[in-house]
């Protein structure tokens, strides 16, 4: 038998990671706004710290759990924690992440492991200790917040696109393996959206188009909730992204072409990277 879902209805308990800035930040004020209590998870204090004391106008429970979503033992103590302090939670919104717009050449093994343990095994971590909570409660949400990176990989975005797409996959095999439990799973995938994270890229991307605002994420979100929907790429009719979809699917040589375009590998990169790399074996290190 289906278990009943809950909806993010008043005095609902939500866990929204990310909620220092940005599409988090937003979605945080939105529930609160709707009389949810919010936790809201980052690693910035002061910045997460403003938030929260907008979100406790309206939902004076609602607090700040601070750390890093990178260390697995405070990810995976977060809904647990929360379910003590406030005897409930209703929904999970898997959000923060870090960007890596970087070239594959000058990326790191270590910054590589960050970004899927930030991105991606978080998502894992929180899940996993949110699914037995849910089972108590009788049922909830896990919203995984993505990028369309996921479906198509944009230029020098190899780690990043990874990590997402591993949410992704991850997701679909949660909508298999939870069916009849009353935990729905909602997938996000944004587009372009005007926040700060295109501000901490390590290489400024060549991208220069629209960046639509959060709102329309955090609107996906509550859709995603309340219809109880799979999987929603926002903004949904943008050309850009519609034709990169379609040629992802019936063109990839043509899409491929287009990507390689955008940002083209110059002679100097990839001159720098042959120097590094004979330099290398030149002079191996031991171990
Ligand atoms: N903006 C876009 O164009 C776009 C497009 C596609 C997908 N997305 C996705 O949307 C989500 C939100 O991004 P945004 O655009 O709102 O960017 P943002 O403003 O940079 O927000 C990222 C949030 O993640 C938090 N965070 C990062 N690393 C963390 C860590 N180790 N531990 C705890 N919290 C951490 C940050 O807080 P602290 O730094 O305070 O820890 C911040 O609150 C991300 O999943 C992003 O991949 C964004």
């Amino acid at each position: 038998m289906q278990a009943e879902h809950r909806k993010p209805e008043q005095r609902s308990v939500v866990i929204v990671t990310g909620a220092s800035s940005g599409i988090g930040r937003e979605a945080a004020l939105a529930f609160a706004a709707r009389g949810s209590t919010v936790v809201g998870v980052a690693r910035r204090q002061p910045l997460l710290d403003e938030v929260m004391q907008q979100c406790r106008q309206h939902t004076p429970e609602s607090f700040a759990l601070c750390g890093d979503l990178g260390d697995r033992e405070f990810a995976q103590a977060l809904v647990p924690a929360v379910e003590a302090r406030l005897g409930r939670v209703d929904v999970l919104i898997n959000n923060a992440a870090i960007s890596k717009h970087k070239h594959i050449y000058h990326v790191s093994a270590d910054e590589a492991e960050a970004v899927m343990r930030i991105n991606f095994l978080s998502c894992v971590w929180t899940t996993l200790a949110a699914i037995p909570v849910f089972l108590r409660g009788g049922g909830g949400t896990i919203v995984n917040v993505s990028s369309f990176a996921a479906i198509v990989a944009p230029p020098r975005e190899a780690i990043y696109a990874a990590s997402k797409a591993a949410m992704n996959a991850f997701s679909q095999g949660l909508w298999l393996d939870l069916e009849g439990s009353g935990i729905h799973v909602a997938l996000v995938n944004p587009g372009p959206i005007d926040t700060e994270i295109w501000e901490k890229e390590d290489e400024p991307p060549a991208y220069n188009g629209r960046k639509y605002p959060p709102s329309i994420v955090v609107d996906a979100i509550f859709e995603s909730i309340e219809k109880q929907i799979h999987e929603v790429t926002v903004p949904r009719f943008d050309a850009q992204l519609l034709s990169a979809r379609a040629l992802a699917l019936l063109a990839p040589g043509l899409l491929r072409m287009g990507m390689r375009r955008m940002e083209p590998v110059t002679d100097a990169v990839l001159d720098a990277a042959r120097k590094r790399a004979g330099a290398k074996a030149a002079h191996p290190s031991p171990g």
